[in-house]
């Protein structure tokens, strides 16, 4: 799906296609030179994460391996609590692993600083982040995110892997949400 099919519901166009291609193949060039000649995982947290993993493992030159993580945060509405349930768990041993998070963005940032110290009390070698989007502006906690893509407004943003209710995650760019798709 493209933006222009969705038009009506976007107040703005954020990325399309192709600047997102282009952060993409940025990002995975760096990960290919940072982890040459290692075995890397790729842990996609489900399920905006699945566009930018697709995209990006298939960027990158290195032979990778990928496995999955589902995560709820609890908290109120929208607003995570940072504290997480794990709906579905790796099916890989992490033990002695280099493993890379590859997620869609990073809001609060209470997600991701969980998950990497739940990663990383599991034995890893190392766990690093990569990030499509991040907000500043709604960060709870700092999150070191070694590959980080685009900065953003503090807005409601939607596609490549972006929902609002399981809605928009097929489109191809990244917009902002019309509030009367929300409101009505
Ligand atoms: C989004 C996103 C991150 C998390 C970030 O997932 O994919 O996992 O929120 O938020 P935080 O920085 O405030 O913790 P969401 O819970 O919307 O689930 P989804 O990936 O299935 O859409």
């Amino acid at each position: 799906m493209q933006l222009s099919d969705i038009a009506d519901d976007l107040t703005d166009i954020l990325y399309t296609e192709e600047q997102i291609q282009d952060k993409i193949a940025e990002l995975a060039a760096r990960i290919d030179a940072d982890y040459a000649g290692e075995r890397l995982l790729l842990v996609g947290v489900l399920k905006g994460a699945v566009m930018v993993m697709a995209d990006l493992a298939r960027a990158i030159t290195l032979p990778v391996e990928m496995d999955w993580m589902a995560v709820s945060s609890y908290g109120s509405g929208t607003q995570s609590s940072g504290v997480v349930r794990i709906l579905k768990d790796l099916d890989s041993d992490l033990t002695g692993r280099k493993v890379l998070i590859v997620e869609d963005i990073i809001d609060s940032g209470l997600t991701l600083s969980w998950l990497r110290a739940n990663l990383e009390s599991r034995g890893a070698a190392s766990v690093e982040i990569c990030a499509l989007l991040r907000k500043p502006a709604a960060a709870k906690v700092q999150v070191d995110v070694r590959y980080a893509g685009f900065e953003i407004e503090n807005e409601f943003v939607i596609g490549y892997g972006l929902d609002y209710a399981e809605r928009y995650r097929n489109l191809r760019g990244i917009g902002v949400l019309a509030p009367h798709v929300y409101r009505d």
